[in-house]
């Protein structure tokens, strides 16, 4: 089964990481699962639970990193859409059969240590769109 089995989580945009992980706490409960930081991506990250689902927020270490950019050019907000997946490279190549661009062809290891994939935005209608092995 290729299909992505759930929404995993919805990457945010931040300012401040800092700031945003005390909103999601005070605003909606949220619980904070993992932490971590790329030096190659110029990025940190958080990953929160709000029930059974998460919010992945997203601060730039760099202002020519890729999250520095997308916040200079629109502002914090919604970044991406993340699917779970039971098999990554089952997911890839039946998104590359459907016609989707792939920003990444091979499955890298994402922030939270599973293997991940993003699909370009032009192939799903302006979304950044991951794919999460579950
Ligand atoms: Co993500």
């Amino acid at each position: 089964m290729s299909a992505p089995d759930r929404i995993h989580h919805i990457g945010v945009a931040v300012a401040d990481l800092d700031e945003s992980i005390r909103l999601y706490r005070n605003a909606l409960g949220a619980e904070l699962v993992h932490r971590a930081a790329s030096e190659t991506e110029g990025l940190e990250a958080a990953l929160l639970r709000v029930g059974d689902g998460e919010i992945e927020l997203m601060s730039a270490m760099r202002e020519d990193s890729p999250i520095g950019k997308f916040v200079a050019k629109r502002g914090p907000g919604l970044h991406h859409v993340a699917y779970g997946v039971t098999d990554i490279e089952v997911a890839l190549a039946a998104a590359r059969e459907a016609g989707l661009e792939l920003i990444d062809a091979e499955p890298r290891i994402g922030l939270h240590g599973r293997r991940i994939a993003f699909v370009h935005p032009k192939s799903m209608g302006g979304v950044l769109t991951e794919f999460v092995e579950t």
